[in-house]
């Protein structure tokens, strides 16, 4: 039985066949803020609504879980002054939308090097995702001071521990056992990937997790991405042959 949802948009979904997860690369900030004649740390600031919005509208979905970029490892060559704004970035979500995420059920994990950031802002984090650990809506997981070549490397190195301690053998490493060393090991597998601003490439995001994902590249930039965006995406997925190295 289809059950459909009508939106206000064109895009009748199939309520069957929602995303379980749906990575964002959230791109787009800094052009966004240019064209407008602006800093681009005025960018930042927008896009962090833009996470408000779209978590809400995934929640609403059915959607199980959302990760979004917000730093990568690579993201330190930038400017001091920016990496600095940036950093202060979840106190200014948090502050504005933790109690109306915490009302919707929403629960916020992490993934990354959280320790790397300055001490307030591992404390904003940590907090919030203490306040949210028992909600079981929406699992909004932030990817910030993320690499998936350090995330790959850092479960090399606890297996290689557990291997020297003689706790497992070589042949307990196998792809699942990979994967729960992975940081995502707690959420459900990424079914889809999109990426906004017009960019086609991973920038080192989630590189073991979207080996079978679906990819959408917009155009749109991060801080104009809304709901019929999202509802856009969710449909181009429900329209896409998924194989899996298969026949159909
Ligand atoms: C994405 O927007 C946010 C971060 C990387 C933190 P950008 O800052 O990369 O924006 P563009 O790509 O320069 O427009
Ligand atoms: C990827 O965007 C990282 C985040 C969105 C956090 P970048 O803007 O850093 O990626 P490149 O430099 O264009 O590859
Ligand atoms: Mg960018």
């Amino acid at each position: 039985m289809f059950k459909r949802k009508k939106n206000k948009d064109n895009y009748q979904l199939d309520m069957n066949n929602i995303p379980a997860h749906i990575a964002f690369i959230m791109d787009g900030n800094g052009r966004w803020a240019k064209k407008r004649k602006m800093p681009r740390t005025y960018g930042h600031n927008e896009g962090t609504k833009t996470i408000r919005n779209i978590a809400l509208e995934a929640n609403k979905l059915g959607v199980k879980a959302m990760t979004v970029y917000a730093f990568s490892t690579e993201n330190f060559s930038r400017p001091d002054d920016e990496v600095q704004f940036i950093f202060r970035l979840p106190k200014t979500f948090f502050d504005l939308y933790l109690k109306e995420l915490m009302d919707n059920n929403v629960r916020i994990c992490y993934i990354g090097h959280l320790n790397r950031a300055p001490q307030a802002t591992q404390e904003i984090i940590q907090a919030a995702i203490d306040q949210t650990k028992n909600n079981t809506g929406l699992q909004l997981c932030f990817a910030f001071i993320y690499g998936g070549r350090d995330e790959i490397v850092e479960a090399t190195k606890k297996i290689a521990t557990s291997l020297k301690e003689g706790k497992i053998t070589e042949n307990d490493i196998t792809e699942d056992y990979f994967e729960q060393h992975l940081m995502t090991a707690s959420l459900p597998p990424v079914d889809l990937m999109v990426r906004t601003s017009g960019e086609q490439r991973l920038s080192n995001f989630l590189l073991w997790q979207l080996a079978y994902a679906e990819f959408i590249f917009t155009p749109v930039y991060w801080p104009d991405f809304n709901a019929e965006e999202l509802h856009k995406a969710i449909w181009m997925y429900q329209n896409r042959d998924r194989r899996f190295g298969g026949l159909k």
